[in-house]
C-alpha cells in the first residue's frame, strides 16, 4: 500500500465499484471515507447510486441539510430538455 502521509499520494480518486449488488461498496465507502476524514484528510465522498445510502450511512439523510433529492431538476431545467 503507498503512503498515504506522501502529500502528492493524498490527491487520489477512489471509486467503489461492483456489478453484483448488496456485496458492501456503500459499507466499505463510508467506512473509508470516514477513517480518511478522521485521519485530517479533506474527503468528498459521492454516491452514484440514486437509492443514496451512502448518505443514509453518514448520518446525513432526513436532517435539515437534506432535502431528499427535490433540488433535482434545477429551476433552470425544464421538462422539455431531453439532457436533464
Ligand atoms: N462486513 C460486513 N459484515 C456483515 N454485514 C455487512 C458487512 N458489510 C456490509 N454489511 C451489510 O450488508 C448489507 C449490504 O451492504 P451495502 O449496502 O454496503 O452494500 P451495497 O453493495 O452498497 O448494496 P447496493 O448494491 O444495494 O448498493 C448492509 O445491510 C450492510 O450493513
Ligand atoms: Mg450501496
Amino acid at each position: 500500500m503507498e503512503n498515504l502521509t506522501d502529500p502528492v499520494a493524498r490527491d487520489r480518486v477512489i471509486a467503489v465499484i461492483n456489478g453484483k449488488g448488496c456485496v458492501g461498496k456503500t459499507t466499505v465507502t463510508a467506512n473509508v471515507a470516514g477513517l480518511l476524514a478522521q485521519s485530517d484528510y479533506r474527503v468528498l465522498a459521492i454516491d452514484l447510486d440514486t437509492q443514496g445510502n451512502l448518505g443514509l450511512d453518514l448520518g446525513y439523510a432526513d436532517t435539515q441539510d437534506d432535502d431528499g433529492g427535490r433540488a433535482w431538476p434545477p429551476p433552470s431545467c425544464s421538462a422539455a430538455t431531453s439532457s436533464c
